[in-house]
């Protein structure tokens, strides 16, 4: 889509209401075309995109490489620490030999910083695969499978509970672009980033979108339709596991909760899940759970997303 062409995808902040529409309308198409039709639609034909990854990953990685080369692109992958950015060479040289061969850059690192000033010495467009601060290939996909499920998103009520982390902050952002009402149930300390909490905001002014953060996982969820959640120990964060999980046991998302929420109301989770801490397995393996729509959802979404950066 033109109004994304050449731009970095860093937080999710980057679109527009309208492009999200947009957006949202191009992966249903896309979709529907590929399971109908198969693999004629290639229009990176022609071009490369380096996909590196300095953290662990299965779906983004696995999605990202399917993804190019249904579109008939070529992926680079370049994983792990001794791929890129970890030679001593700086950033700034590193990108700028990148881009001479690749046409876009898919980058999974560690600080938000990172990903910024690698998009500030690239001229090809960037896409955040996670970073410590945001995800948003996984949200636009969460969105996406929202929307198939629940026919709509503006006006949808929606609570994430647990850790205030990279998912949350990004899940605000695309709730303010949906109109979609998002309450995010937190312990105290682990709430959003400020930042985002205030660009959602901000968005919201304009969408109508009801953001709130509040402690109690039961007042989370209340008349939710989308009950979501994520690991309670991030990437990085694993020496804090045992005293996470004493933590946020209380925002175990198990029947309990789940009957707490609007009749009807389904379960995200971006995986790789923890079974029994953040989610039970009656909750992930009942007809409610729809993570495996979501994982797949990745590919249509960053394909769609690939080809409105790219041209
Ligand atoms: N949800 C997600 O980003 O999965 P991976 O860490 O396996 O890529």
């Amino acid at each position: 889509m033109e109004g994304l062409r050449g731009h970095d995808i860093l937080t999710l902040g980057e679109f527009t209401p309208d492009l999200l529409t947009f957006f949202l309308e191009r992966v249903a198409i896309q979709k529907r075309a590929s399971i109908a039709t198969g693999a004629n639609y290639r229009p990176l034909a022609g071009k490369s995109v380096a996909v590196i990854m300095l953290k662990p990953s299965l779906r983004t990685r696995v999605s990202f490489e399917v993804g190019i080369c249904r579109l008939g692109g070529t992926p680079i992958m370049l994983i792990g620490e001794g791929s890129a950015f970890s030679r001593g060479e700086t950033v700034q040289d590193t990108v700028k030999v990148l881009e001479r061969y690749v046409d876009c850059i898919v980058l999974r690192t560690f600080a938000q910083s990172h990903l910024e000033e690698v998009a500030l010495h690239a001229t090809v467009p960037v896409i955040n695969a996670l970073s410590d601060d945001y995800h948003p290939c996984q949200v636009l996909a969460d969105l996406v499978t929202i929307r198939e499920r629940k026919h709509r998103l503006t006006g949808l009520n929606a609570a994430y509970v647990g850790d205030g982390n990279n998912m949350a902050n990004t899940l605000l952002i695309g709730a303010a672009l949906a109109g979609m009402n998002l309450t995010v149930g937190c312990p105290e300390g682990h709430e959003p980033l400020p930042e985002a909490l205030e660009r959602a905001r901000h968005i919201a002014e304009y969408t109508g979108s009801v953001l709130s953060v509040v402690r109690d996982p039961a007042a989370a969820v209340a008349d939710a339709e989308v009950v979501i959640t994520d690991t309670w120990a991030s990437m990085g964060q694993e020496e804090e596991h045992a005293e996470r999980v004493k933590l946020f046991t209380p925002y175990r998302v198990d029947a309990d909760l789940m009957a707490k929420a609007a009749p009807g109301a389904i379960f995200l989770h971006c995986l790789p899940a923890h079974r029994g801490e953040e989610v039970t397995d009656e909750v992930i393996d009942s007809k409610i759970s729809a993570v495996y729509d979501e994982a797949e959802n990745r590919l249509h979404a960053q394909k769609a997303l690939l080809t409105m950066v790219m041209g």
